[in-house]
């Protein structure tokens, strides 16, 4: 018996890093998950590794996250869990940041969970139940240098997701965030990661030592994404070995 036995789970970005971490998880306890991704390939491995569906879609186009819902809903006739994860950053101070990029870091970590609500939500009110969680940063709670408008984009989210918390309650459906503090991915590589200093100095200050594995933040989505988080919604949780604390 999983937690998630007969749920219908919808993850987006997950081919890879902590979306395929959660997409594992969430199938490990029961649910048949829709691997999500704008890369084709890696949803379907994913999906093929895990027993689930891979379906191509950009969160960022309003048409392509429609199209996926709709064959989603066709397909098992009820959508139980959404879990919002795509992002993408790229690092800079914010004085020297190309506006171009404020676009993409907006479209994608913010429109990107507005586009899928919107289609989902519904879905969930006429089966009066249903758990979004959404994927944050600790940069959306506490800041991070060279992360200024993704910071305002996750602050966004985190703030989104507590609307839809209070909106949505009269039809038993919850929205909880999990918010990652610095964790092993390409991503995160991408951002100076692949760098031995910054990678020494962080874990330094991590009070376990160590960057979260992809694997660290799936136990709290499941949680969130369950039955056993039935009274808990508008909530944020940092999974950040201790980084940050409140
Ligand atoms: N890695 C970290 O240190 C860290 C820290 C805080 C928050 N996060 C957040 O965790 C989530 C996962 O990050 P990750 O580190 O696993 O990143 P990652 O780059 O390894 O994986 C992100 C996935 O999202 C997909 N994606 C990108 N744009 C997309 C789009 N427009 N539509 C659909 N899919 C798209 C990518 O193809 C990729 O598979 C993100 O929301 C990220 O902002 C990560």
């Amino acid at each position: 018996m999983g937690k998630l036995d007969d749920k219908i789970a919808i993850v987006t970005g997950a081919g890879q890093g902590i979306g395929r971490a959660i997409a594992e998880k969430l199938a490990a306890e029961g649910a048949t998950v829709v691997v999500s991704d704008i890369n084709e390939a890696t949803a379907e491995e994913t999906a093929d590794a895990i027993g689930g569906l891979g379906v191509r879609a950009d969160v960022t186009d309003r048409d392509s996250v429609n199209a996926l819902v709709e064959q989603v809903h066709a397909q098992f006739g009820q959508i139980d869990v959404l879990v919002n994860n795509a992002g993408w950053d790229r690092s800079s101070p914010f004085v020297d940041s190309d506006p171009e990029d404020w676009d993409r870091v907006i479209a994608i970590n913010l429109y990107g969970v507005l586009h899928t609500c919107k289609a989902v939500l519904p879905i969930m009110a006429a089966q009066g139940s249903g758990s979004v969680v959404n994927l944050a940063s600790d940069a959306g709670r506490v800041g991070s240098s060279g992360e200024a408008v993704y910071s305002a984009a996750k602050g966004g989210v985190i703030a989104f997701t507590k609307t839809i918390a209070r909106e949505m309650a009269r039809h038993q459906i919850r929205a909880n965030v999990v918010s990652p503090g610095p964790t092993d991915t390409a991503l995160f590589a991408s951002m100076g990661g692949d760098n031995p200093k910054l990678r020494e100095g962080l874990t330094r200050a991590i009070p376990f030592r160590r960057l979260a594995r992809p694997a660290d933040l799936a136990g709290a989505v499941a949680f969130f994404a369950s039955d056993e988080a039935s009274y808990i919604t508008g909530q944020t949780v940092s999974v950040s070995g201790g980084l940050t604390m409140s």
